[in-house]
């Protein structure tokens, strides 16, 4: 339900128009209120007087109307709403909003507004491979805009392929999920994520490739499912997941003891590439290179082991704990014997020797280990991993 949530619905200038009206309808059932605003296409393929019925509130749709700006500015109507959703989002409004442009009432709306927005693509399918619009959804995506569909099938232009709308019944999901109504609402999410950095000296340390895309994608998606994600990130390239979270360290140490203090939790996943080993002491001062002296030795001691602690915590230990495992040779033999060494749940092996680069790289292919065997997944990007390893876990839990 979304029983008191305000919605924006921005509706775009394109023949999927018509569904939403079906949409403001599910939506009011659903108990929210909508807010509706028109491009000037939009009114082209449905009309004011339609939206604003079924909406039970006037239709939004000049930027510079006096009466409109005096009672509730652009500014206003963006700061009202729970969320903000374009349905349809044209090729045109995905643009503006990717590039920062507020020529118009829904676009300055758009870039006005500090809350969730979500896009519900819907355009010729030609438009939608178009490197231009894809470039665009990548920026949006970068921005954290939440994108729903657009699904496959025949258009109302006669063609087929992606860039029908999705349909009001998943676009009310989406929103569901997004304003915290999910199916992992009230669960609490341990991701450990990024490399570990262990000093050698005060310049120095021994680090590794791991970006932290992974985690933060996991983390994402988690969040996207309605869970309250503890983020545990060591000195990652890749942005933080907003709305977790989020705690920071540098050593495998300082993420042992922050997850040991983060309290207990109903999952955990262990994406953090962690050192094996530190430098047993590291010195105080940088370690000089002198000529003729001998080169100096780095003496390692073992990392503890954060995944195995807390896979054979006595009490407090999460239901399903997840670790990866990733390995150069017989991935799958190393990972099954790993899932059982460390006593987890669920490993997810990658492969990071072959040609195509896991670490650092942008997607992942993955084999689930569990108890009941081996799920091999195809190769998808590392958010797309993230969600299915999400939706596996609200089916497990
Ligand atoms: O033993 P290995 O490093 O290959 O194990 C990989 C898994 O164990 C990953 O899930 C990683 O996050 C976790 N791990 C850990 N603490 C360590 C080493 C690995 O949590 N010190």
């Amino acid at each position: 339900m979304l029983t008191d949530k305000n919605i924006l619905l921005i509706i775009g200038g394109g023949i999927a128009a018509y569904k939403s009206l079906e949409l403001i309808r599910l939506l009011g059932k659903s108990g929210a209120k909508v807010v509706p605003v028109m491009s000037n296409a939009a009114a082209q393929f449905v009309t004011p007087l339609s939206v604003s019925a079924l909406a039970g509130t006037p239709v939004r749709d000049e930027l510079f109307n006096l009466d409109a700006e005096a009672e509730m500015g652009h500014i206003r109507l963006s700061r009202d709403a729970d969320i903000v959703v374009v349905a349809p989002a044209t090729a045109d409004l995905i643009a503006k909003l990717a590039n920062g442009l507020a020529n118009d009432l829904a676009s300055a709306v758009l870039l006005a507004g500090n809350k969730p927005v979500m896009l519900a693509p819907a355009m010729n399918v030609a438009m939608w491979e178009n490197p231009a619009t894809q470039r665009n959804l990548t920026t949006l995506r970068d921005d954290h805009r939440l994108i729903i569909g657009p699904n496959e099938g025949d258009m109302a232009c006669g063609e087929f392929g992606f860039g029908r709308m999705a349909e009001p019944e998943e676009i009310l999901a989406a929103i569901t999920t997004a304003l915290g109504g999910g199916v992992l609402r009230g669960k609490r999410v341990l991701v450990t994520s990024g490399p570990t950095h262990e000093p050698i000296d005060p310049v120095r340390y021994i680090a590794n490739r791991s970006s932290g895309l992974q985690g933060a994608e996991i983390a994402r998606a988690f969040m996207a499912l309605g869970a309250e994600v503890v983020f545990v990130t060591g000195p990652a390239d890749a942005a933080r997941p907003v709305g977790a979270k989020l705690i920071e360290v540098q050593t495998a140490l300082e993420m042992e003891a922050a997850v040991n203090a983060a309290g207990e939790f109903d999952v955990a996943v262990f994406a953090a590439a962690v050192a094996d080993w530190r430098v047993a002491s590291a010195s105080n001062g940088k370690i000089k290179k002198t000529k003729g002296k001998a080169l100096p030795e780095l003496e390692l001691v073992e990392n503890p082991d954060i995944l195995r602690s807390v896979s054979q915590r006595g009490s407090g230990r999460p239901g399903l704990v997840i670790g990866f495992a990733a390995e150069t040779d017989d991935v799958l033999e190393n990972a099954s014997k790993k899932r059982l060494r460390k006593g987890c749940d669920w490993i997810l092996a990658n492969d990071v020797g072959g040609p195509r680069p896991v670490m650092g790289g942008l997607d992942n292919q993955i084999t689930l280990i569990s108890e009941d065997g081996t799920e091999e997944w195809p190769w998808m990007s590392k958010r797309q991993v993230a969600e299915a390893l999400a939706k596996r876990v609200s089916e497990a839990l």
